[in-house]
């Protein structure tokens, strides 16, 4: 078994230890002191799918099949969002709890509902280290090498030609940014998993996009640095030898704290994708306030002013395609389960509030959508 230079280079790093209709109603209604026309329905006054459809972007959110029959959170998911991405109906544990029996019940579900209201579904996620079912874990190396290929081309085929992409490969890159993560599939598959589950998605589909998605490549920090880095070297890899990719996803899990993150190494980042002729999606956006004090109008202030610097710097690419946030309204985050406040207060992450209504966040995404050109 060859492997590439990359191959070998991360192998040794890991052995070595890895929604105005086109309106907004008269701009009277935000006026310049931001102020809402009071008692309006605040939530009818934007359409964040539409603001962004003008600039080119797709707008969309991730969605719990569930969730669609909450009629309060349906009428804001149509008004706002113009893509959706299955929150977890499309991982593996999901559609193929046991070995060869798929079901796929739950995300048809959610393509029907993205179809009847004129909106894209794109797939999330194909080859990951979580959410996988039991049964794997019992397969040697072969058989689960062959399970890999036959879950993408089962799943691919499934959906060929309906849906927006695919993130193949989700958080493939080790925590701290050195390396190939250390998952089932490297420690079993080498680093030419990544390879195969590509090639495998391509010929299931050879016109879908195909997606390596991950987190924390947003911000300064030197394990963001480390992690980009990384990344691109994979990239640079896998363009050197012609295998299908066509975007990047970045996650875009932003942790507030009283002053950051903040961006200003992003555009190059951004540029250095553009320059592999790779498009970029920002694909489960949201900001997580655990960090910040309990006040609701300071953490909405904190979480707003997030909002805007990065969504001023992505918009600005015209690499940028797609912005899918992680959840619409703050009733529904991950962000409870896995990062629950100290105060136990609920987290208001997201770009609408518990009523599904419009709050600061909202006001900072319009900002930079109704501004950039
Ligand atoms: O389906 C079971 C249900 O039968 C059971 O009763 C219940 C109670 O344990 O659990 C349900 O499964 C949960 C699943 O969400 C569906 O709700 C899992 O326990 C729970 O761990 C899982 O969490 C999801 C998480 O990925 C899994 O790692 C979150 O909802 C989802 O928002 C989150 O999304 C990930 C992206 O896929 C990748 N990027 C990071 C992001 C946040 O972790």
């Amino acid at each position: 078994m060859s492997l590439t230079p990359f191959q070998n280079r991360f192998l040794s790093r890991q052995a070595l230890g890895i929604g105005l209709v086109g309106w907004l109603l008269p701009l009277g209604l935000f006026g310049l002191g931001g102020c809402l026309a009071k008692g309006a329905d605040q939530q009818a006054a934007v359409s964040l799918r539409q603001l962004a459809q003008e600039r080119g972007l797709l707008w969309g959110t991730a969605v719990q099949d569930g969730q669609l029959a909450d009629q309060n959170f349906s009428k804001l998911l149509k008004a706002q969002a113009g893509l959706i991405v299955p929150e977890n109906s499309l991982k593996w544990d999901q559609l193929q709890p046991e070995h060869g029996k798929f079901d796929f019940s739950k995300a048809d579900g959610l393509l029907d509902f993205a179809n009847n209201n004129k909106m894209r579904m794109r797939g999330h996620v194909l080859v990951w280290h979580q959410q996988l079912p039991a049964w794997l874990g019992s397969l040697n190396k072969q058989d689960l090498a062959m399970a890999m290929q036959q879950h993408i081309n089962t799943v691919v085929s499934h959906y060929r030609g309906k849906l927006q992409s695919w993130d193949v490969l989700n958080e493939i890159i080790a925590e701290d940014g050195n390396g190939l993560r250390k998952s089932i599939w490297l420690d079993n598959l080498g680093p030419q998993y990544i390879d195969q589950a590509l090639l495998a998605a391509h010929k299931a589909d050879p016109n879908v996009p195909l997606v390596i998605n991950d987190y924390g490549l947003e911000g300064d920090d030197p394990k963001t640095a480390r992690k980009r880095a990384t990344l691109l070297s994979l990239l640079k890899d896998l363009r050197s030898r012609g295998i299908p990719l066509q975007a990047v996803g970045m996650q875009a899990h932003l942790a507030a704290t009283p002053t950051g993150p903040t961006f200003n190494t992003l555009p190059d980042f951004l540029h250095k994708l553009a320059a592999l002729n790779l498009d970029v999606y920002i694909t489960e956006l949201d900001v997580n306030d655990s960090q910040l004090a309990a006040g609701i109008s300071g953490r909405d202030k904190r979480v707003a002013d997030i909002y805007e610097d990065f969504l001023s710097v992505v918009t600005k690419d015209p690499n940028v395609k797609l912005v899918a946030t992680w959840g619409l309204s703050d009733r529904f985050s991950w962000l409870n389960q896995a990062f629950p406040r100290s105060d136990h207060l609920p987290q208001r992450p997201l770009p609408f509030d518990m009523q599904e209504q419009i709050k600061p966040a909202t006001k900072s995404i319009i900002k930079v959508l109704s501004n950039q050109k």
